[in-house]
């Protein structure tokens, strides 16, 4: 066997051995009755019953209980001048389509007109040209594409876009809106029975790739947003809150002219170098 699958091997009795022995704390601690042993039982044998391909309850269940921010803080501690790294969530579509710089991605939703105008560079700010950009986010209602595939909605408020030779993206779109996570499962009963509630703050999400560089998955959150400081799943980090810049109907950023008003959200991400050999 080789060293590398040994230490793999201690570490995974190591890891078993500390859960045994917090599992064993917790339950020494709370001492539970039979029956609300058996209720736990139930409720995890429901999580892993509401999965599906499209519903990943049990990551959910990671996310509103904060193991999956930790796990992020864990394997992201970013260099000093990276960007900060957050949640993936469910919505990510791999293969979105890929429309030119400074489209409008929103598939004429209604909502308030977005620009999007953000800058890709290393950590020491040097621009980074040809960063594969995904972007996704909520419409003005708190729903992403996705959840209306079933009922035969489109692809829309979701890109893939490539940085120009000065690293930057621009697209246009609408303003998300804060959106409850799903609650119609177990991990729904379990928010009602914490008495907490189930919204996440208005974001727009963002995954970058570029070679050499570790991907960044991240959102950028809109500043005044109510649940800034209390997202579901823990997501904020101060360094992602971004406020709107809002204008009046007329010439835009990218030398159109608006008959609405509309928002401009900028943002400079900085990526950490890949720990990977390239
Ligand atoms: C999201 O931001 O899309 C998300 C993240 C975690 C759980 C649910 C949704
Ligand atoms: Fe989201």
């Amino acid at each position: 066997m080789k060293l590398v699958d040994r230490l793999a091997c201690r570490h995974g009795r190591e890891a078993s051995a500390a859960l045994v022995r917090h599992l064993h704390d917790f339950v020494r601690e709370v001492e539970p009755t039979y029956e609300e042993w058996e209720r736990s039982v139930k409720f995890l044998t429901d999580v892993g019953a509401k999965c599906t391909p499209s519903r990943q309850e049990v990551v959910l269940l990671s996310d509103t209980l904060g193991v999956s921010m930790l796990i992020d803080a864990i394997n992201h501690r970013v260099p000093e001048g990276a960007s900060e790294t957050t949640v993936l969530g469910p919505f990510f579509v791999a293969n979105a389509p890929e429309p030119p710089l400074g489209s409008n991605i929103s598939g004429g939703l209604p909502g308030e007109p977005l620009f999007v105008d953000v800058s890709i560079r290393d950590a020491a700010g040097r621009p980074l040209p040809d960063a594969i950009v995904d972007v996704w986010h909520s419409d003005k209602d708190g729903y992403y594409d996705v959840q209306s595939y079933d009922e035969g909605g489109g692809v829309n408020l979701r890109a893939r876009f490539r940085s120009d030779a000065e690293g930057r993206v621009w697209f246009w779109s609408i303003v998300p809106s804060f959106y409850p996570v799903p609650t119609d499962g177990p991990v729904g009963d379990m928010l009602r029975a914490q008495g907490r509630h189930p919204f996440r703050p208005a974001h727009v999400h963002f995954m970058i790739a570029a070679p050499g560089f570790a991907t960044l998955v991240t959102h950028i959150f809109i500043d005044g947003d109510p649940y800034l400081d209390s997202d579901a799943v823990f997501g904020v980090k101060d360094s992602l809150v971004r406020k709107l810049e809002r204008r009046e109907a007329g010439a835009t950023p990218d030398e159109s002219v608006l008959d609405h008003p509309f928002a401009i959200m900028t943002y400079v991400f900085r990526l950490a170098p890949s720990l990977k050999p390239r």
